[in-house]
């Protein structure tokens, strides 16, 4: 959406800073696929660089992607219509992004056994039963009303 491109532009162009999430924790260190969907300027995805992933960054804007000095791969696009591959990654995370086109894919995204960190709040949480119905196959390692959510993906497919 141009607005938010705008918006976030904005943001990053006056060095908007922003911090790591303790979520992080519940991820193990591994060489493995990870993807980060709105990851800004890569605060999160370099704690998952140092964890040993591989690591894909998608963001809107251009401005956090080109501060980005990390060795992972940068994505500049708009992902309210994106679709994420299938059965691709061992870690995804939407932190402090919510997006609920995105969010339905993840099950699918993921591999068995692979790890979905999602934190958003205010006025785009979620219903938690949706979000749980979204999430029946997964074992949860932490939740938090309004919203904080750690799981690992337990059947195939
Ligand atoms: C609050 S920041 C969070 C950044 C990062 N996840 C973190 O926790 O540090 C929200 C991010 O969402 C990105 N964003 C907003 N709308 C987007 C869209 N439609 N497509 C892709 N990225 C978007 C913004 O550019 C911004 O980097």
């Amino acid at each position: 959406m141009l607005e938010e491109k705008i918006k976030w532009n904005e943001k990053y162009a006056k060095n908007f800073i922003s911090k790591p999430s303790p979520l992080l924790k519940y991820i193990p260190p591994k060489k493995a696929k990870a993807l980060d969907l709105a990851g800004g300027i890569g605060a999160n995805a370099e704690i998952l660089l140092q964890k040993g992933y591989d690591v894909t960054l998608i963001d809107i804007s251009d401005i956090a992607i080109s501060k980005i000095t990390l060795p992972i791969k940068k994505i500049c696009l708009d992902l309210d219509n994106y679709i994420i591959p299938q059965n691709e990654y061992d870690v995804i995370l939407m932190i402090k992004y919510f997006n609920l086109n995105l969010l339905r894919q993840i099950p699918k995204a993921l591999k068995k056994d692979g790890f979905f960190v999602f934190k958003t709040g205010g006025k785009y949480s979620i219903e938690k039963d949706l979000f749980f119905d979204i999430f029946k196959n997964f074992q949860t390692l932490h939740f938090k009303e309004d919203f904080e959510y750690v799981g690992v993906k337990k059947v195939e497919g």
